[in-house]
């Protein structure tokens, strides 16, 4: 019996990273920021901390007026007031809600799927955690939005045809303006911590035509060929 215990042991060490105790009675400074919950908590050691993010709408949907765990699940659309509550465990939103159940307030405990992994929140909505990320260099934004501003003629910027405001991780962006058109410049401006990535396909595959960081804020990017749609990217620590 002994010996078939350690066995299990064994094998749970081996497969995921597991944190049992719930992040807000370990991490500090837990914010609710533009549908990001962010934290500052210790590494395994204890010697560190790291502050990182979790980025809540691909992971809960508002389901009839109650917020749910779903991939993708983009509750912000249908839900306002959103608030952490019970130190920074809980979501609370007022969502709205169907024919059959009112809009209210509602909450999720965030416990369930978020937990400190050696001082970065992540999700394991998705599956079992068995790796930690590496840290970033760059700092969870301020502000997360991030603003595009393209045309659609080879100009250098001089004269711009449309300003996107990007703030959610995206694996590809393609805006349908109902036309076939391409973007032939652009600049990024505000980015505190994303990577776009342009590309000449609507799907964003094939090679990478261009790429705006914060080292290249407020600098016009010629694009070689014509871009149709972008990936973003966060670089700061996120999930
Ligand atoms: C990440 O940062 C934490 C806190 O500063 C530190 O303890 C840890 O060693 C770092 N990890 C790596 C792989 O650099
Ligand atoms: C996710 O982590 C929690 C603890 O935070 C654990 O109870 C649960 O079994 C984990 N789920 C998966 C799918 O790994
Ligand atoms: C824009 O002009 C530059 C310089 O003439 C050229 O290298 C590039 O291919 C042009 N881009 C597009 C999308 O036509």
């Amino acid at each position: 019996m002994k010996l078939f215990k350690f066995t299990l042991l064994a094998i749970g060490l081996g497969g995921s990273l597991v944190h049992s105790q719930g992040y807000s009675s370990e991490c500090t400074d837990m914010s609710l920021i533009d549908s990001w919950l962010i934290g500052t908590c210790p590494t395994d050691d204890g010697t560190g901390e790291i502050t990182s993010s979790v980025y809540l709408p691909n992971k809960i949907e508002n389901s009839e007026g109650t917020l749910k765990w779903k991939i993708d699940g983009s509750y912000w659309s249908s839900c306002d007031d959103c608030e952490l509550v019970d130190s920074g465990s809980t979501l609370q939103c007022y969502c709205d809600g169907t024919y059959a159940s009112e809009d209210g307030t509602t909450t999720l405990n965030l416990e369930t799927y978020i937990a400190n992994y050696d001082g970065h929140l992540l999700s394991n909505l998705t599956g079992a955690i068995t790796s930690i990320p590496t840290n970033s260099s760059y700092a969870v934004p301020t502000n997360f939005d991030v603003e595009l501003e393209l045309s659609s003629e080879n100009n250098t910027c001089s004269v711009l045809g449309a300003y996107l405001t990007l703030n959610d991780p995206t694996d590809c962006y393609y805006l349908n303006l109902g036309v076939e058109y391409t973007w032939a410049c652009g600049t990024s401006v505000d980015n505190e911590g994303w990577e776009i990535v342009g590309f000449a396909a609507e799907d964003c595959s094939g090679d990478a035509v261009a790429t705006y960081t914060p080292s290249n804020v407020n600098t016009c990017l010629t694009f070689s060929t014509g871009v149709q749609a972008f990936s973003i990217t966060p670089l700061w620590n996120a999930d």
